[in-house]
């Protein structure tokens, strides 16, 4: 994959130019691909800011959550797959993740039988996808690259694509979408969970208990924000604001039939005991004494969703 620096300068100074140009530019189609070219651009840019941020935060992140690598989750306190039943037995089947992170789900699926390809944008995700792959003794291929460009996988070889709190990060949702229509079976499903736009819009007003914060449900505009881990590893991302419309639209107009949605509670763990709570498959703290155990998140998400989980056939 390209180097990051001299990337950013080149795209830098492509877009300007273009922009210079573009209303000078009389030939629709020129003007087409001129548009079509700067987008790219700043998709790369806006790709690599966040693998350069998944780089920096991935040792800090594996480190503070616990992660199962017996159960599929669908994102923090959430049910996994035991209880939600999205995959079906998944024995023998072809399937692609992607934004697979530290590899954990791509894991649990290789342990229960399926032939598994987990592909991200992050060379330090993927070293701690290969060292725990490694740790729990299954072979599992992780490719680096980007999920809006599956180039290299031909037409109709998946089973099943699956992604975990990873798509948000996609620069162009349609492309993904497009994407993993062509690479799915047909009769293939996309099983795929996002932050809710409900989250998005209030969560942060909630757990603040600030409404200056609730945000516009129809400002559309890609937005910046910090993650910052425990340990104090600053990182900046950038994430789209899909609306519940464009997530289901966009995906059926790519051919991808939404068959089920689901809207999980988080699990109540303050008041769960042990055993139960080791059952849970994405904790946000691996340190059970930590205040971000049984913090503002966990009961906002209490009240309202943080996954929406989507399930979308292809036909
Ligand atoms: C919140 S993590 C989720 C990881 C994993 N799915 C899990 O649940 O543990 C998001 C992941 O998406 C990856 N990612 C972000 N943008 C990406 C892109 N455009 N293509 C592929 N992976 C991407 C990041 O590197 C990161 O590992």
């Amino acid at each position: 994959m390209e180097e990051y620096p001299i990337h950013m300068i080149m795209c830098t100074m492509i877009v300007f130019r273009v922009m210079q140009l573009i209303p000078h530019i009389r030939s629709r189609a020129l003007k087409e691909v001129c548009l079509q070219m700067m987008n790219s651009e700043v998709t790369l840019v806006n790709n690599f800011q966040n693998r350069d941020s998944w780089n920096t935060i991935s040792r800090s992140y594996q480190g503070e959550k616990r992660i199962s690598l017996q159960d599929v989750h669908y994102g923090p306190v959430a049910p996994g797959e035991r209880k939600l039943n999205f995959l079906g037995d998944v024995k023998g089947k072809r399937i692609l993740e992607l934004g697979c992170g530290g590899g954990q789900n791509s894991i649990v699926l290789t342990k229960w039988g399926a032939e598994v390809i987990g592909l991200d944008i992050s060379d330090i995700q993927l070293e701690h996808a290969n060292t725990l792959a490694k740790e729990e003794g299954v072979r599992v291929q992780f490719v680096q690259g980007r999920m809006e460009d599956l180039e290299r996988f031909k037409n109709n070889t998946f089973d099943i694509v699956i992604s975990s709190h990873a798509i948000g990060y996609a620069d162009d949702l349609k492309a993904v979408y497009k994407e993993t229509a062509r690479v799915l079976k047909p009769e293939g499903f996309l099983v795929f969970c996002f932050e809710h736009p409900i989250y998005l819009t209030i969560g942060s007003a909630l757990e603040e208990w600030d409404f200056k914060k609730v945000k516009n449900y129809f400002d559309r505009n890609r937005e910046e924000w910090d993650w910052s881990c425990f340990d104090g590893t600053i990182a900046t991302f950038n994430q789209g604001n899909w609306s519940i419309k464009e997530i289901i639209n966009d995906c059926i107009e790519v051919g991808l039939h939404i068959i089920r949605i689901e809207e999980p509670q988080a699990h109540d763990i303050a008041n769960m005991d042990k055993k139960a709570r080791s059952a849970v498959p994405y904790i946000s703290a691996v340190d059970e004494t930590h205040d971000n155990y049984f913090n503002k998140f966990v009961q906002v998400i209490r009240i309202i969703p943080f996954s929406l989980i989507l399930k979308a056939k292809k036909s």
